[in-house]
This record gives structure tokens, C-alpha cells and sequence, in this order.
């Protein structure tokens, strides 16, 4: 047993050695293990030191296990998960796969899960239902499950369970395993499972295949330490670990290098940014400062927590150039009592105070939000005051929740007096307030020339090109299929419900859209 297999976990033998064939697949055996999930130990926050590794490479022995084969991932849930699925894919190229898009060709196929709320993981169960007929037919695929919900005890159980046709369940911290996993799951009869629950490291040199190349997804730092009350996250994503600046300022040099137009820097609270440094005192400002001056065209980030985010960021955003003005500040309920009982550790009026310190420094900023409605126990009034902060802020667009019980959270011990119907009825009036406020937000547009980044074809109509604003806008405009992948001047002729439509200019960068200042309250 290695030392990392003794700090998070057991190894297990999973089945009689003397099933096996050969004298090689003996050797083999002894690497197929069975580390199951602890929510109780991933709550932990020990005081170990964050270790960082810097020499990943394949071991020799997995070198060509997957020649001729091809993989299959499937991506649920938020960017940290799209990042994970393009370091997967880094590492199943080099060990020898191909990538495919349709899961009837894959030999491998993995679900990249996500677990913050229960319609998230009823899917998940419906795709591995769904899968059941392809292993019939081809008993040598095998089935992987990874991300969020393989943090779960009770996820995993339940794939024991009632999901024979899986082959592999590894854990969010484990995905530079993903190796040995797949070696293991060719050679054990068993289910492989291995996740590692407590903490976890930073592994730098992971291969990656990026998705695209216009826009780049940077981490920036790993796990969350906040511990909102409803939230499964810190459970699944252990403790925060920042990434040094060296290696992020090194990365997105790389990517303007090689033509990227736009980089996100991600996680989980990008706030929280370099508070786990012991030898350097480095925030997300000092950062987003440095990253101000190398010649990419736009650098976004997220997720923001209000707690965090402090003057020296909102200062370094104020100067612009290729920070952009849009930022999202998760707010979650308008109401202090059910903030409190969120644990968020902040109050409406410090959250108030906050966007008027983000305004009077950015008057032309775009912010968005997230919002949870039918907390357990969320009175008429407090819900009220959800909508009122809303309209106070003028939040630009928003992700509008019913509140989910999470097994293993405090929030799922409360007692809820809040019936489903007045939940549903809750976030339908929130989302009227949303939908009219994005409306307004777009109709400032009509007549406007913006820059637009050009992603490609619209979704709808493959004659139309699609792409975002600074103030991360959708637009949609006539025009040359050659300037996807440029930032052009589109004149905006008609603001819908959730978009903008344009003509076409001429490619080339403008900056800020609204330079006039908003009135400040
Ligand atoms: N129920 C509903 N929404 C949740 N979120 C996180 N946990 C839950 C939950 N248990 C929402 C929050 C968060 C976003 C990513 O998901 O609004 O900001
Ligand atoms: Fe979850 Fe709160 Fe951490 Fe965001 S800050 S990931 S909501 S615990």
C-alpha cells in the first residue's frame, strides 16, 4: 500500500487471485482496489500541507493500453467539471485512445458527474440505464464513473447496487489515476473503485485536450472551505488549494500564445484565492493584475463569493483593458435571516454594499447571480425580499434554483414547512423578475455597436454566427464563416427576449460597451 492509499483509504482485494489466467494479469490483480467515498472524512480540514506535484507523467507500463480504442466522455454539471473532462481526455490521448462523440463506438465511456442538486444525478442514473443495452452488445466496453457524485457513499452503494454495467467508479481527486483505474477495470472481474475523499494535492504537467481553441478554462485554485449549509461541493471537492501564480501567469501566456481570445479562470470560489499560501501574501487582485498586462483580449473568472471579494480586486478589475465587465456574485437569497442560515456570512446590506463599491468603480459592470428559492423554513416576506434585492441590484440574467436536499449537509437535517407548490410558485415569479430585467438589459443595445467574440454557428441556424459581448451578451449576426474565432464590430438592430441580433461591421476590438455611468444609489 502506497502513502497516499494509506491516508485516504483501504485497499481491498476484490476478488480470488486464482481466478486469474496468467502469471502477468496475477501481478496485475494486486492493483485492483476498493477505496469507497467518506463524507465524513472529506468534511475534515486537516492541517496537513497542501503538497505540490509537478512531474506527472504515464507510466511506462500504461503506455499504448488504449491503442485502437476509442473514449467517450460525457460532461454534466459546471466548468470545473468541462476542465476535469478535457484533462481526461489529455490523459486518454496519451495513453493511445482516440476520442469519439457517439458512445455506440467508444470502448471506454465516462461520465463526468455532477452533484449539487437531485435532478443533476437523476440524469446521470437515466444515462447509466440507458448504456445497459450497448454492453449487451458489446461486453468489452467498459463503463466509468467520475466527478462529483462518486464522492457520495450513497451514490457509489447505489451503483453496486443496481448498476452492474459499470466497470469504474473514481473520485474527483483521483483523476490522475485514471491510468491505473482503466488497467485495473481491464483486469478485475470486480468493480473498481477508488476514491479518495480527504484533501487532495495539486498536480501540475496533467496533460490536457483543450476544447476549441478560442477559449481557454484556467484553474485557479481547487476545492471550497466555505461550507454553505446546502451545499455538497466541499464534501466533493475537498479543501482549497490555490495553484501558484507562476504556473496560472505561465499558462495563459501559453494560450494567448497560441491564439486564444478569451481565458476563464476557474473555481470554486476564486475569492478565496491564495488565502492557503503560507509563504506569500497573493490574492485574486494581484492575479487578476498580472494577468491585465499579457496580451490576451479577455480574461473573465469564476465563481465569485461576496465574502472574498475585497477592494484591491475590485480596483484591478476598474482598469479594464482585458478584464471584461461582467462579474457573477452568487447572492442566494436576498434575506439576512436565510443568508445566516445558509452559513454565507454575509448580510443583505454587507451584500448591497459590495455591488455599490463594484459600481461606483465600474459603472458600466454586468452582474448575474444565482439564487435558491424555497430554503427550508423560507417565509412569504423573506422570498419578498429575494425579489426586492433583485430589482435593488438590477442583476442582468440569473441561475434560479428550487432549494435541493443534499444527504450529508446541514440543510438536509432541517425540518421544511414549504410545500413543493409554493416553492415551484416562488421561483416562477422570480423568474418573471429575472426574464424583465434581461429584457431591459438587452433593449439598452438596440442601435449599439459592441465587440463581439465569434464562437461559431448558431445553434439554431448554421447561416447565423453566434458569439458574446464583453458583458457576456449572446448575439447572434450575418456574416462570413472566416471570423469565428476573431472579435468583430456587429451593430445590434433588434434586442429579444434573451439575445441580441446584429449586422455584421468589421472585425476588430472596441472595449467597454456602455461607458456612461449608471446611476449609483
Ligand atoms: N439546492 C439548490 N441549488 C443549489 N446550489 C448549490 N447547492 C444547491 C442545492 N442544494 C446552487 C447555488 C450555487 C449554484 C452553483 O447552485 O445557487 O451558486
Ligand atoms: Fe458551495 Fe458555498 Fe462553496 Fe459555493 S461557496 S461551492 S455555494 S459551499
Amino acid at each position: 500500500m502506497n502513502e497516499d492509499q494509506r491516508k485516504f483509504g483501504q485497499q481491498i482485494k476484490t476478488e480470488d487471485p486464482a481466478d486469474k489466467k496468467s502469471e502477468k494479469d496475477y501481478s496485475k490483480y494486486f492493483q485492483s482496489v476498493y477505496i469507497p467515498p467518506s463524507l465524513k472524512d472529506a468534511k475534515k480540514r486537516g492541517k496537513e500541507e497542501i503538497k505540490y506535484h509537478k512531474d506527472f507523467t504515464i507510466d511506462e507500463q500504461f503506455r499504448g493500453l488504449g491503442n485502437g480504442k476509442k473514449f467517450y466522455i460525457r460532461t454534466y454539471g459546471c466548468q470545473m467539471n468541462e476542465h476535469d473532462t478535457e484533462v481526461m481526455a489529455g490523459i486518454f490521448s496519451a495513453l493511445g485512445y482516440e476520442a469519439t462523440d457517439t458512445t455506440e463506438d467508444a470502448d471506454v465511456i465516462l461520465l463526468n458527474t455532477c452533484a449539487i442538486r437531485e435532478n443533476a444525478e437523476n440524469k446521470v442514473f437515466g444515462e447509466l440505464g440507458h448504456l445497459k443495452h450497448l454492453k449487451r452488445d458489446n461486453p468489452e466496453l467498459l463503463i466509468g464513473v467520475c466527478g462529483c457524485m462518486s464522492q457520495e457513499e450513497s451514490v457509489v452503494n447505489k451503483i453496486l447496487k443496481s448498476y452492474q454495467n459499470v466497470d469504474m467508479i473514481f473520485g474527483t481527486h483521483n483523476i490522475h489515476r485514471l491510468p491505473n483505474i482503466l488497467a485495473d477495470a481491464y483486469m478485475s472481474k470486480a468493480m473498481v473503485v477508488e476514491v479518495w475523499s480527504k484533501e487532495g494535492d495539486v498536480i501540475e504537467n496533467l496533460p490536457r485536450v483543450r476544447r476549441g481553441n478560442i477559449k481557454g478554462w484556467v484553474n485557479i485554485m481547487y476545492g471550497c472551505d466555505k461550507f454553505c449549509t446546502y451545499c455538497i461541493v466541499p464534501y466533493t471537492r475537498g479543501k482549497e488549494r490555490s495553484r501558484r501564480p507562476e504556473e496560472i501567469i505561465q499558462e495563459v501566456r501559453q494560450l494567448a500564445a497560441h491564439g486564444y481570445q478569451e481565458v476563464t479562470l476557474l473555481g470554486q470560489n476564486v475569492n478565496a484565492y491564495g488565502k492557503d499560501f503560507e509563504d506569500l501574501e497573493y490574492g485574486l487582485g494581484d492575479l487578476m493584475d498580472e494577468l491585465r498586462k499579457i496580451d490576451i483580449p479577455r480574461v473573465r473568472f469564476t465563481t465569485s463569493h461576496p465574502r472574498d471579494f475585497d477592494d484591491h480586486l475590485i480596483e484591478v478589475l476598474a482598469q479594464k483593458g482585458n478584464l471584461v465587465e461582467h462579474i457573477h456574485l452568487p447572492v442566494q437569497s436576498g434575506s439576512t435571516e436565510v443568508l445566516k442560515i445558509m452559513a454565507r456570512k454575509y448580510t443583505r446590506e454587507q451584500f448591497l454594499e459590495l455591488v455599490r463599491k463594484i459600481k461606483v468603480a465600474m459603472p458600466d459592470v454586468a452582474l448575474s447571480t444565482d439564487i435558491i428559492v424555497g430554503y427550508p423554513n423560507e417565509t412569504d416576506e423573506q422570498f419578498e425580499e429575494t425579489l426586492s434585492m433583485y430589482r435593488e441590484v438590477g442583476f442582468e440574467h440569473a441561475y434560479t434554483f428550487i432549494y435541493s436536499p443534499r444527504e450529508g449537509t446541514p440543510a438536509a437535517k432541517m425540518t421544511d414547512n414549504v410545500p413543493m407548490e409554493v416553492k415551484k410558485e416562488r421561483l416562477q415569479r422570480l423568474n418573471d423578475v429575472v426574464n424583465e430585467f434581461s429584457a431591459e438589459a438587452l433593449k439598452k443595445y438596440e442601435g449599439k455597436v459592441v465587440e463581439v467574440l465569434v464562437d461559431g454557428e448558431s445553434k439554431k441556424n448554421e447561416n447565423v454566427l453566434a458569439g458574446y459581448t464583453r458583458r457576456n451578451k449572446l448575439v447572434n449576426f450575418e456574416g462570413p464563416k472566416e471570423v469565428i474565432g476573431n472579435i468583430v464590430k456587429v451593430k445590434i438592430t433588434d434586442a429579444k427576449s434573451w439575445s441580441l441580433f446584429g449586422e455584421f461591421i468589421e472585425v476588430g476590438q472596441i472595449g467597454s460597451e456602455f461607458e456612461e455611468a449608471v446611476e449609483v444609489k
